[in-house]
């Protein structure tokens, strides 16, 4: 037993923290896992979140096993944040949601429930899309198919190419959309688009399956949740995974939700039976911790208006070092014209760089991204910016 098991090279993404750092060099920068830094430097816990703990800690007088589902106020807060208090889906009780280990949880379920319902399902994915969709959704036994998203020459979505692969999705299809602030290339979907993906969706019978890792780090909440408002609207089904990971900053407290739209209450009932069955089989229940800060900030008005201005800090302190980075990496080198960064949204860009660029800036620089040259923009700051934009210039000369 165990003995023909061979060595994996660590992880593309989290692999990249322990080389970091492992590296004594003091000038070195870390572009790579998507958490949302300071100037300093730091993740630290919102002061919303602070002050729900100290609540949570006051008013929590029992560990028992939360209901299967998570904790009640945590599944409305997160249905609410998704499509809006009021969304029809919510009237009609077609919703069923749960609250699950992370955003990765949702999307690992959702793949069970999907290889259970329709062993002919295929998923598609963008191309490129984040790294480790491909082993939660394919883990499931699901095969994968990929549609162009990303033109990595034009610096932005190839939308004829996406919609025209599209077009050849039926039934039996399910195509994962990224909410906003794709990961890992930063370039979003405009209305009109999602529009056209809805109608598409609606003319081929596929079931959108959306991945919101990080409402409210593009335009706002409401703005961020434009496509899965749109497609809940319009569309019999849909799948959604939502990861509070980032927006409330709850990282390690694995907190997501999943929701599945149904075309009927009965159906979404049956989903919900189906889903619970698959989580009993594989964890029992969801941590309770994240879900019920969710919860407590959610259903205060004070931290919950706290909640809204940490989370504008972030994304408009993201936004200037946009701005910050197309400045110092167009003046320090003529190869590249880096004015799309400031254009995409979220925590991630590609730089354009090969693998060797990107080896030669870890080898040489300190400067650490993923191979296909991902940068966490919320990793730059002040103290590095130069430094950072020199060793660029130098790679690309
Ligand atoms: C990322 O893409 O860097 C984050 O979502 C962290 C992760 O788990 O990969």
């Amino acid at each position: 037993m165990f003995t023909e098991l061979p060595l994996l090279p660590a992880d593309p993404i989290l692999g990249l923290s322990a080389a970091f750092y492992a590296d004594t060099n003091p000038d070195k920068v870390d572009l790579g896992v998507g958490v949302y830094k300071t100037e300093q430097g730091n993740t630290p816990i919102l002061s919303c979140v602070k002050q729900a703990e100290a609540q949570l800690h006051q008013s929590q007088n029992s560990k028992v096993y939360t209901p299967p589902a998570g904790i009640p106020g945590a599944n409305q807060a997160a249905a609410a944040l998704a499509f809006g208090e009021q969304h029809a889906v919510i009237r009609q009780q077609r919703l069923a949601t749960i609250q699950t280990p992370g955003g990765c949880g949702a999307l690992r379920t959702a793949a069970e429930l999907i290889a259970k319902a329709n062993p002919r399902a295929s998923i598609w994915v963008s191309n490129p899309t984040w790294g480790n969709h491909v082993p939660l959704l394919s883990g499931a036994g699901i095969s994968l198919k990929e549609y162009p998203y990303y033109d990595f020459a034009r610096q932005k979505i190839d939308f004829d190419a996406m919609l025209a692969t599209l077009s050849q999705a039926g039934k039996d299809d399910l195509v994962l959309l990224h909410a906003c602030c794709h990961n890992p290339s930063g370039a979003d979907l405009t209305p009109s688009q999602w529009q056209q993906i809805t109608a598409l969706a609606a003319e081929r019978g596929f079931t959108p399956f959306i991945d919101m890792a990080y409402q409210g780090f593009g335009e706002g909440l409401a703005e961020d949740a434009y496509g899965v408002r749109l497609m809940a609207e319009q569309l019999p089904r849909l799948i959604l995974a939502m990861s509070f990971s980032k927006n409330l900053g709850l990282y390690r407290e694995r907190t997501g939700s999943l929701s599945i739209v149904a075309p009927s209450s009965t159906i979404a009932e049956a989903s919900l039976s189906q889903i619970l069955s698959i989580t009993r089989g594989l964890y029992s229940m969801p941590p309770a911790h994240g879900s019920s800060l969710l919860d407590i900030i959610y259903h205060n008005k004070n931290l919950y208006s706290l909640w809204q201005q940490e989370l504008t800090d972030m994304r408009t302190r993201i936004g200037s070092l946009r701005q910050q980075l197309v400045s110092a990496l167009n003046s320090t080198q003529q190869h590249i014209d880096f004015s799309f960064i400031a254009q995409q949204r979220g925590m991630f860009s590609f730089l354009g760089l090969n693998k060797a660029q990107v080896t030669r800036l870890k080898n040489d620089y300190s400067v650490y991204m993923t191979d296909n040259s991902r940068v966490n923009i919320a990793g730059v700051n002040s103290a590095n910016l130069d430094y950072l934009s020199r060793a660029v210039g130098q790679v690309l000369s």
